[in-house]
């Protein structure tokens, strides 16, 4: 374990304001859907304020993955036409663009390749959700997936200092990448990711969703069924080489998350024959 290093991290997390940060209207969406008195007027009067993220808004409203048919040139009309929580999902995209949408070079990810990667775990999520009949909360599960490796943006410059030594760990100790991660740096990219959306104010399920997305067996049981959505959504996306990066062989599949969810080899085989198309629908929304 390098100390230093330790340290350092821990400086980052204790002091916010190295986080990285989004606008403030994703946290404030975000929190507002769970609200059954929300009103159409109130959730676009907040998004409305926002003028930078509204024109984004609109393109995401009108790209083939969101799109109704009927062209969308109001929040309102967005509103309106999509639902609440499509809209929801729609400010999370916009908001986290700037944060996700660079190069990862610790984790040899290129720019738009972390981006790509959360989009593509995000529209399979919501489709295992569907599959698995949880309709209520799929917007949950794709905000989860756009999300869920928010801490390797932190983590990657030391990453790249370590790279060598956590993969002779991985190797040595036969543990996963995250756990090589913590052995070698203190902390893991799920540990961080759950601070930055701690500062973000993302709610609960969301942080267990990135806290978690490797061990589902560690999620509180309240959470297993989420954090085992997007689990399986990210080893599937990783399999199929959607933002495959240095460490994205040594990522196994959950046997708690399968039993968790219920999902049979069949499925786990469709969801995959899948990724052709969620790929399409991915970079519709670049
Ligand atoms: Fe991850
Ligand atoms: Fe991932």
């Amino acid at each position: 374990m390098h100390e230093q290093i330790q340290k350092r991290i821990e400086s980052i997390i204790t002091n916010l304001d190295q986080l990285p940060s989004i606008p403030d209207v994703a946290g404030r969406v975000i929190n507002m859907v769970n609200d059954p008195e929300l009103s159409f007027k109130s959730m676009a009067d907040e998004i409305s304020k926002d003028q930078a993220i509204t024109t984004n808004i609109l393109k995401l409203c009108n790209s083939a993955f969101f799109s109704k048919g009927k062209e969308i040139t109001s929040v309102d009309r967005a509103i309106v036409t999509l639902g609440i929580k499509e809209v929801k999902d729609i400010v999370v995209i916009a908001a986290t663009r700037e944060v996700l949408n660079k190069a990862i070079l610790g984790y040899d990810l290129q720019r738009g390749e972390l981006w790509t990667h959360g989009l593509a775990v995000a529209i399979l999520a919501k489709k295992i959700a569907l599959a698995k009949n949880k309709k209520a909360v799929a917007d949950v599960a794709f905000t989860g997936g756009i999300i869920h490796d928010v801490g390797k943006t932190v983590l990657a410059l030391f990453v790249s200092n370590t790279f060598k030594e956590i993969l002779s760990t991985v190797e040595s100790k036969k543990i996963t990448f995250n756990a090589a991660e913590r052995e070698v740096m203190g902390y893991d990219h799920q540990e961080i990711g759950e601070k930055v959306l701690a500062k973000w104010k993302f709610p609960e399920v969301l942080k267990a969703m990135v806290r978690f997305h490797h061990d589902p067996a560690l999620a509180p049981k309240e959470f297993l069924e989420m954090v085992s959505i997007v689990h399986i959504a990210n080893v599937l996306c990783l399999m199929g080489g959607i933002g495959i990066g240095a460490d994205g062989l040594y990522h196994e599949l959950s046997d708690v998350a399968i039993k968790a969810l219920g999902v049979t080899n069949k499925e786990l085989e469709q969801f995959y024959s899948d990724l052709p198309v969620v790929l399409k629908q991915t970079k519709d929304m670049l």
